[in-house]
């Protein structure tokens, strides 16, 4: 991969919240692991000086890096530069031109309220993105097939598709690459990787939490914009894909779109939309907002290897947990051998993708004793606490040296919300639920050909299975 790499990095939003959460601490880190060494230009239009910008940063890493050592945090400090002024205001452009000096392939991250993209790009274009620039645009990329459309477009005036990077920041995390890796750098899973071995695909996104002072974004975007179309579509591809030719940008690319486009556009029949009790009274959610905070709904991939395999996709707040996690039913042996003690759950293969890592193996082994009875347990093939680099670390650093493998490409985007967009908009009001349970009662009718949902645990070990009769035994053979 040729690699042009980055000589400045330049944070538009840089008073706000994105910048403070995320972006503040993974930069810290990498300037901690010596892989940031440009200047870090923040533009904002708070009347700010560098004074206040610097006061930022830091509140941020005390607030989410308590073990920030001061010779690192000052390492970051100085590198900070600040532009004040409107988006609207082309002699803001001119000031950040200004503060570029020579830079010649400036990375510029928008995270910005998406309206201000046009706005922002066109400025750039005209003063500070000359020929070798970067842009790195955040989710929501769009609010509809649509509007992805437009603001590709719009995108594309200025900037060539291999300069722009689309965050999704799941595509950053270290499970999720490791769905990729376990699937292509391994030979005994691909043969059975098909509609002829495994019966249906779930994936449960839960979180705990609600929607955590962001009531006003999340009342506009919803349970299906703000995680199905992005970070569980690109689960849904990394799992389902045909291999890939080689593990580089275009190539993976390729291959999510081929499996996107197979994807058959969703229908609200198959499609729960839940609300926790009590999110209509959250600050900035409308007294009679319809808006799903928890959505359930069946997808199928009409192509020659998974047709017939239902994928079940659900992903909602105020559930009982925090927890992402995937399962992969295999069909039963095709014979019973065992009688009457035959085994109750088939095989399966789980990927928990957060907030902890683990991949395990559901299998039969025979219950020590005369009887030819059996249990299932798991076989652990991975688990490691958490992540090592966080992922907006991993995607600021890939940007800055031009690797484009873990962002999402234009056509990649229009292929989700293709497959989401009839379920935008509904006008339908969404099932009531109690918070801290696991949704609405209706989504088991959606999963109830292929088993029931599985319900991930706190911790691995609390995972329960409640398809067949007991629970799976932990540890066997943990690696
Ligand atoms: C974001 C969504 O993209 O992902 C949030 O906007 C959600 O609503 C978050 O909470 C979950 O990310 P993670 O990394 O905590 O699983």
């Amino acid at each position: 991969m040729e690699r042009r790499d980055g000589d400045a990095l330049v944070l538009f939003g840089a008073t706000g919240d994105l910048c403070y959460r995320k972006i503040y601490p993974a930069l810290f880190q990498l300037v901690r692991r010596n892989v940031l060494n440009v200047p870090v230009i923040g533009v904002a239009r708070q009347g700010w000086k560098i004074e206040q910008l610097t006061a930022r940063v830091r509140e941020s890493l005390k607030a989410f890096v308590p073990d920030a050592d001061e010779a690192a945090v000052a390492r970051l400090v100085a590198l900070l530069r600040y532009v004040d002024g409107d988006y609207n205001n082309r002699a803001t452009f001119e000031a950040l031109r200004k503060s570029l000096g020579n830079a010649q392939r400036p990375l510029h991250y928008l995270a910005i309220p998406p309206s201000m993209f046009p706005v922002v790009i066109e400025h750039l274009s005209a003063t500070s993105a000359g020929p070798g620039a970067r842009v790195v645009v955040e989710k929501p990329f769009g609010r509809d097939l649509a509007s992805a459309r437009r603001l590709n477009q719009t995108l594309h005036k200025h900037f060539p598709e291999s300069d722009i990077f689309r965050i999704d920041h799941y595509l950053g995390k270290e499970a999720v690459q490791n769905l990729l890796y376990f699937r292509f750098a391994n030979s005994f899973l691909e043969p059975v990787w098909n509609r002829n071995f495994i019966a249906s695909v779930q994936i449960t996104m839960a979180e705990s939490l609600g929607v955590a002072g962001r009531g006003k974004f999340y009342d506009e975007t919803g349970a299906i914009r703000d995680v199905i179309q992005n970070h569980l579509l690109q689960i849904v591809a990394l799992l389902t894909m045909e291999p890939p030719v080689n593990a580089e940008g275009e190539s993976l690319r390729d291959e999510k779109v081929k499996l996107l486009k197979a994807v058959r556009v969703a229908t609200p029949a198959e499609l729960v939309r839940g609300q926790f009790k009590g999110y209509r009274e959250e600050p900035g959610v409308a007294k009679d907002s319809t808006v799903e905070t928890y959505a359930a709904l069946v997808l199928h991939i009409d192509s020659w290897r998974w047709s017939g395999v239902p994928v079940y996709l659900r992903a909602g707040k105020r559930l009982p947990v925090t927890a992402t996690e995937v399962v992969v039913e295999f069909r039963p042996p095709p014979a019973n051998v065992f009688g009457d003690q035959a085994p109750e759950q088939p095989n399966h293969a789980r990927f928990r993708v957060g907030p902890d890592v683990a991949i395990a193996l559901g299998a039969n082994t025979k219950k020590p004793g005369p009887v030819m009875t059996g249990r299932d347990v798991e076989l652990y093939v991975a688990q490691q606490q958490g992540d090592d680099m966080d992922a907006y670390e991993v995607l600021i650093s890939a940007a800055l040296v031009g690797d484009t493998s873990h962002f999402a490409r234009e056509d990649e985007v229009e292929a989700a919300w293709r497959i989401v967009d009839p379920l935008l908009n509904l006008s339908t009001p969404s099932i009531e639920y109690l918070p801290g349970s696991w949704g609405p009662k209706q989504a088991d009718d959606l999963i109830k050909g292929a088993c029931v949902w599985h319900n991930p645990g706190a911790k691995p070990q609390d995972w329960t299975r409640s398809c067949g009769r007991g629970q799976p035994e932990h540890g066997a053979g943990r690696g």
